[in-house]
């Protein structure tokens, strides 16, 4: 029988077979007459055992070469272990080497994050960050699966867009080469997309229930740990539904996202020492809602000094959710602290039938959601208290004119959503490659 090749993470199924794995080196010892050769091969880690007394002496003197990152192909007899990760070993036979590595900068001492972030094109091997990766893979498979269950159209929204949504002060400005007119020496400015909300909105019209995906752009003055310059968000907007059935698919979707991770990374949860129960917990539904008021009121009794209608500050959005073991909604945010877009409450004309959902253990924001104010003249009064032109946004207006509908929609920042996730303190280690105030190499 040939020998099959197979990947660490289907290696049980060929249980006392003699399997070929190509993969890298990622640590190594030796004992003289064996060598124990941790290898990755993406799917997995597996521990490879080179004994002299059982190979051919050509291939002993090989496994003395290899060094950490050493890319190698290797056959052996995939030996069941218990106590071993992936529950094998690899018993090797031969062992080919592809590239032999340059001595490797990272793993021999403790490093510091500059350090590692300037080698994020190397330290995306490490386990660790291996881990987050999947991780963030399954929550991204979460929300296309559920959303597609739920009767959503994915709606790819631009990323180029002469309007602001999320208000002025983040906007990254492009010049959109070349020039237009005769004379001018570059094209219009755009900026990039803050949300892709304002267009997701016009698809409704046109689809009932949909979503975007994709970069978001915000240029944060701010240096926090929960801030990126790019990031990626998932925005839903949903025809016929009010504030309080926005925060029910809200609620929904969180719990089908944190059910898929725990079904399909068990083993990277356990490997970041996330603590399960606390995401199991989650699973339970009836997350709590507070209203604004509501939240200010607990965050005085906390120590906080937020004042009546200031928006929540990182800080005490980290105090407040300590509190809680689900994600809890706050409602019904003054109107000034919030987007012009939001519906106003008709109840209390100074504040707006939004959501913010905040994750539990002091994560803070995950989602920022409202309902979409119809009124085609509290729209426009709302634009220019925020110091927007109207004629710049002409199109969404158009929206309120056409068979308008009571409509509402949210998005989800795919970052927070990972960081809170797999239990970070920083948001900077969840995206492959960050852009940060600082940062925008490699
Ligand atoms: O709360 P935000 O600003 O809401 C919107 O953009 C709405 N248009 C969404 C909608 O209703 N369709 O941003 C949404 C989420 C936040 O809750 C937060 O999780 C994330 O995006 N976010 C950031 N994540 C990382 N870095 C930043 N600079 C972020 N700014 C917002
Ligand atoms: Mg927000």
């Amino acid at each position: 029988m040939e020998t099959a090749e197979t990947t660490i993470s289907q290696i049980s199924k060929h249980k006392g077979e003699e399997v070929i794995i190509k993969g890298w080196i990622h640590n190594l010892r030796s004992s003289g007459s064996i060598h124990f050769l941790q290898i990755r091969d993406g799917s997995g880690f597996i521990q490879a055992v080179v004994e002299k007394s059982a190979v051919d002496t050509k291939v002993f003197k090989k496994a003395e070469k290899v060094t950490i990152e050493t890319s190698v192909i290797l056959t052996g007899i995939a030996k069941e272990d218990k106590r071993a990760p992936s529950g094998f070993e690899l018993a090797v036979n031969n062992l080919e080497i592809i590239q032999i590595a340059d001595e490797y900068p990272i793993g021999k001492k403790e490093h510091g994050p500059e350090f590692l972030f300037d080698n994020r094109h190397l330290w995306l091997r490490s386990q660790k960050q291996w881990a987050i990766q999947r991780i963030r893979n399954e929550i991204i498979n979460a929300i296309y699966l559920h959303l597609n269950d739920e009767g959503f159209i994915k709606i790819d929204s631009p990323i180029f867009t002469p309007n602001a949504a999320e208000g002025t002060s983040t906007l990254f400005d492009v010049s959109y080469l070349p020039a237009w007119k005769e004379g001018e020496k570059e094209g219009p400015h755009v900026y990039l997309a803050q949300t892709g909300q304002l267009y997701i909105e016009a698809a409704i019209f046109a689809h009932g229930k949909v979503f975007d995906f994709g970069p978001t752009f915000r240029a944060e003055k701010s240096k926090t740990r929960r801030h990126l310059t790019e990031f990626w968000m998932m925005d839903a907007e949903m025809a016929w539904h009010d504030w309080r059935d926005n925060m029910k698919v809200q609620e929904k979707l969180t719990i089908a996202i944190i059910r898929r991770v725990l079904l399909k990374c068990k083993n990277e949860l356990v490997l970041l020492e996330r603590d399960l129960p606390s995401l199991e917990k989650i699973l339970e539904g009836d997350f709590p809602v507070l209203t604004h008021e509501e939240a200010v009121k607990k965050l005085h009794s906390l120590g906080s000094d937020i004042k009546e209608r200031d928006d929540l500050g990182a800080d005490d959005e980290t105090i407040l959710t300590e509190q809680f073991d689900k994600p809890i909604f706050i409602e019904k945010y003054p109107k000034e602290v919030k987007a012009f877009y939001m519906k106003r409450d008709p109840k209390d004309d100074s504040r707006v039938l939004n959501n913010d959902m905040l994750a539990p253990g002091g994560y803070g924001e995950v989602i920022g959601g409202s309902e979409r104010e119809t009124d085609y003249d509290k729209l426009i009064e709302r634009m220019k208290q925020e110091k927007l032109d109207p004629k710049e946004y002409e199109w969404y207006l158009d929206l309120r004119k056409y068979g308008s509908v009571p409509h509402s929609g949210f998005g989800i920042g795919l970052e927070r959503y990972i960081r809170w996730i797999c239990g970070l303190k920083h948001i900077r280690e969840t995206i492959p490659f960050p852009r940060t105030l600082n940062r925008i190499t490699p």
